[in-house]
């Protein structure tokens, strides 16, 4: 029998085993970000269906979560983006949890990541989940995960100008103002702010940020990350 044969005979291999994306977790206090599954699909897409934003506000630049096709249009948009990372584009989803309850999503997005060591980070809460410090407790969860153990030199964030709440997690977490674009906002042309945190900057969070399966998924991206 050969290697390979024995390899799929084996039967003990978890998905985790070959999509270490997928063994992620980060720890903070009462706020955990899990890495994003098949299975969260249903869930997330009945809180983004249940109200993220007010009618009149538009904090995103394609109003994805009020589109007619979802939530199948979502989990296209996951399974995409599953599909293509790689070592040199990749995106990380998760499933935000307060108290064991999935509240929010967080991702963080980068491209060239071992030459540039920068990636951008987006997220959203249910609205009956904000305005408690979830928002702030996730930002800087994510942060401390990309500066600690990915070995990020910077991180950025985007807010529109009319978007007050993001702007204020963005300075609670220590991240400074570092100019703006102007886009295309369904058709209205509106300022988006761009923000920068680094290691030195960074506010960390009051509660201790544990990670669980990063070696892995170092591994699976070729990465090198240098104490
Ligand atoms: C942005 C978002 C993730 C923040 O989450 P959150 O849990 O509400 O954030 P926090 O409670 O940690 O902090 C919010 C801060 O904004 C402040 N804030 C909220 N509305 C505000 C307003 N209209 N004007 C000024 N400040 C405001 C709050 O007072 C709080 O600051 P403080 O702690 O100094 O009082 C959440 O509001 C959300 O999902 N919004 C819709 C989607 C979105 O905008 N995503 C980001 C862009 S992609």
């Amino acid at each position: 029998m050969t290697g390979r044969a024995r390899f799929w005979l084996a039967h003990d291999m978890d998905l985790v085993d070959i999509f270490p994306a997928f063994g992620l977790r980060i720890e903070c206090g009462p706020v955990t970000l899990r890495a994003l599954r098949e299975s969260d699909g249903p869930r997330v897409a009945e809180l983004a269906a249940e109200g993220i934003h007010a009618a009149e506000s538009r904090p995103f630049l394609r109003p994805w979560n009020l589109e007619e096709k979802q939530p199948l249009t979502s989990l296209q948009f996951y399974y995409r983006t599953w599909a293509s990372m790689t070592p040199a584009s990749w995106t990380l989803m998760f499933a935000v949890e307060r108290d064991g309850l999935v509240v929010g999503a967080q991702d963080m997005m980068t491209e060239s990541f071992p030459v540039l060591r920068t990636a951008e980070t987006g997220s959203w809460l249910g609205l009956a989940h904000q305005g408690r410090g979830t928002g702030t407790l996730m930002r800087q969860a994510i942060l401390a995960f990309a500066f600690d153990h990915l070995g990020a030199a910077e991180m950025t964030s985007g807010a529109w100008a009319d978007n007050p709440s993001s702007r204020r997690v963005s300075e609670k977490c220590g991240y400074v103002l570092n100019g703006y674009d102007l886009k295309d906002r369904q058709g209205q042309a509106v300022r988006s702010n761009r923000f920068v945190v680094t290691p030195q900057t960074f506010i960390r969070p009051p509660y201790e940020v544990c990670v669980t399966g990063v070696d892995a998924f170092l591994r699976s991206m070729d990465l090198e990350v240098t104490p």
